[in-house]
């Protein structure tokens, strides 16, 4: 056959080859060992010597050609069974599966605590943890808050309906029941949930606060200052400025508030820090010596200091949150906003 002959076929295949099948059978009649361009090639040596040149270059002209139409109808073909196909079965298995499940996030409250212990920890402190229903003698009278004491109206106190037990109002029974349970040396914090009668946009009548305690023999003021002067530093990853305000709780003496250089404005004064530029955030002192003997320690032989934070606040702060109750909405588009913790 001739070129010209076999060229019309290939024309005429085109139109017909539909399926796989039929791609198949066009590859064997033209490019198959027996196949049409085989052919014309064994059929070299009729062709006078000075044209072979030409007619060769031209079979593979039309070699090259078929190739291509093979090719190219080839995955049009695959790209329509495989759509029949897909159409034809129930369940697509050859669908990629559903990699990103949505992942929740770190509550912003779980994670501040978490960042808190972690810094207490590596400064030496252990984890200790108390009852949320606890004892009214170890929340308060223990801690040197007698009955009829004006500063029980400090906190404003949720009562169970068991005489004698409370919702606790802060951490500081923790450090009455520690001290109770062993011997100083003693350096503890105890995270945890807290009640009181209060409710606004900066107060939630359920709260987080760590408290901390450090028994030992010479125990001082100073130590005191360092180590929340260090904790300060390293929760807010800045030098920030730490004032000592002398003031009163009755479990300590002497007392003082601790504020930080608003980190809001930057001690220029806003709303936050109510133009004053400090931020109250610490409660602290040196343990008083009744509550060291109330708990059988010896006052003249150990000395302690404590202090108290809330943790809501640290949050809040960290975060430029103005408003405690988001904590507790747990409205989603709030808690993904902190998917890095
Ligand atoms: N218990 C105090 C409160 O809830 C906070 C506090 C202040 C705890 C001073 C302390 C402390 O241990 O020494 O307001």
């Amino acid at each position: 056959m001739e070129l010209g002959e076999i060229r019309n076929l290939f024309e005429e295949w085109k139109k017909r080859v539909e399926t796989s099948k039929d791609l198949e059978e066009m590859r064997q009649t033209f490019l198959g060992k027996k196949g049409y361009i085989s052919q014309l090639f064994r059929e070299m040596k009729n062709i006078p010597p000075e044209r072979r040149r030409e007619y060769g270059r031209e079979i593979n002209l039309l070699r090259e050609e078929i190739e291509n139409f093979i090719r190219q109808r080839g995955e049009e073909i695959k790209e329509r069974e495989l759509e029949k196909r897909l159409k034809a079965e129930r369940f697509d298995l050859s669908l990629p599966g559903d990699t990103v499940l949505p992942l929740g996030s770190k509550h912003p409250l779980s994670g501040v605590i978490e960042e808190i212990v972690e810094i207490f920890k590596q400064m030496g402190f252990a984890v200790e943890t108390g009852p949320e229903i606890e004892r009214e003698e170890y929340n308060f009278d223990m801690l040197n808050i007698p009955k009829e004491h004006p500063a029980r109206d400090m906190q404003d106190t949720f009562y169970v309906n068991r005489e004698g037990y409370l919702l606790r109002t802060h951490t500081s029974p923790v450090q009455v029941r520690t001290m109770l349970g062993r011997k100083p040396p003693i350096q503890i914090i105890a995270p945890g949930r807290v009640y009181r009668r209060d409710d606004d946009p900066t107060h939630s009548p359920m709260f987080f606060q760590v408290e901390g305690l450090v028994v030992n023999r010479d125990v001082n003021f100073a130590n005191m200052m360092f180590v929340l002067r260090e904790f300060l530093r390293r929760f807010f990853e800045t030098d920030v400025p730490v004032r000592f305000r002398p003031s009163y709780f009755p479990f300590t003496e002497p007392s003082a508030e601790v504020d930080i250089g608003c980190v809001i404005c930057g001690g220029e004064g806003c709303r936050v820090c109510k133009g004053t530029g400090w931020l109250e955030v610490l409660g602290a002192g040196m343990v008083h010596p009744n509550v060291l003997s109330a708990c059988g320690i010896d006052p003249e032989e150990y000395q302690g200091f404590a202090f108290g934070l809330g943790v809501d606040r640290f949050a809040m702060l960290k975060y430029g949150v103005d408003n405690i109750k988001l904590f507790y909405e747990n409205d989603v588009r709030f808690l993904k906003q902190f998917k890095s913790l």
